[in-house]
């Protein structure tokens, strides 16, 4: 079965909304812990929490509280140094690097492997050493994938905006070939394969079907946004058995 992370930083967003200068205080709710242990009960197979530079949702010590409570932590960061000393100390299972731009609302567009191959590899080499298995966040890409392989990285998070964001039959069509072309390329290359943004209960089926070789998908949005009315355990099956069905 292909696993489900889910993507808490949503949580923390709606506490920092309130909270931004006591959100550890007793009563700074909601609490990114409480959504991850959860998550992780109804079957969750991973937790993703983004630490930005910026600390707009997920803080340092969101990181550490989740690290004890969750059995497969994915710490997504930027390719930084102050981020690479953070995962050190953190130690999550995983951590997927991404680009990240101040003004973003969220992550967009996949990291530019190709371009900054020798400072990915610095980056990758570091957190391997530590232990960390290494993914990086790219577009579906060949040129992109090469390069991540490059890298030394275990792992390739493929970038499903574009296929998320595709209305019209034939864009969807095209974004599934291009994801599709990289999985099998990921699959020679030996890098595991990963997938994320956007993914929701309407669009999740048809890539799964069609993307072979997929491990994790990551999802965030969605399921938060299921959880306000359903609540999260019953958010958390509801993807999950759109997983199991496949
Ligand atoms: N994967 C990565 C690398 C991301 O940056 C995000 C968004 O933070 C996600 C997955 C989850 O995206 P969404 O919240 O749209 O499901």
């Amino acid at each position: 079965m292909i696993r489900l992370g889910l993507n808490i930083d949503h949580v923390a967003t709606l506490r920092q909304a309130r909270y931004k200068h006591a959100p550890f205080s007793s009563f700074a709710e909601p609490s990114p812990l409480q959504a991850a242990k959860i998550a992780q009960e109804a079957g969750a197979h991973s937790i993703t929490a983004h630490l930005r530079e910026d600390r707009r949702h997920i803080q340092d010590e969101d990181m550490r509280l989740i690290r004890q409570a969750v059995k497969h932590l994915n710490m997504e960061m930027a390719p930084i140094s102050e981020m690479v000393e953070k995962a050190i100390e953190i130690k999550p299972d995983e951590v997927c690097l991404v680009p990240e731009k101040r003004e973003e609302i969220t992550t967009e567009g996949g990291l530019d492997v190709s371009r900054n191959e020798s400072t990915l590899r610095k980056v990758v080499q570091e957190l391997s050493q530590a232990g960390i298995t290494v993914s990086l966040f790219i577009d579906p890409d060949p040129i992109q994938l090469k390069a991540a392989k490059q890298t030394g990285a275990h792992c390739i998070e493929l970038h499903t905006g574009q296929y998320a964001l595709a209305t019209e039959q034939k864009r969807i069509e095209e974004e599934i070939e291009k994801h599709k072309l990289c999985a099998y390329l990921a699959k020679d290359l030996n890098l595991q394969v990963n997938a994320g943004h956007g993914l929701n209960y309407n669009n999740l089926a048809t890539y799964i079907r069609s993307v072979p070789f997929l491990h994790t998908v990551n999802i965030g949005h969605a399921i938060i946004s299921e959880a306000l009315f359903s609540g999260l355990k019953n958010a958390v099956r509801k993807m999950l058995q759109l997983l199991e069905k496949q």
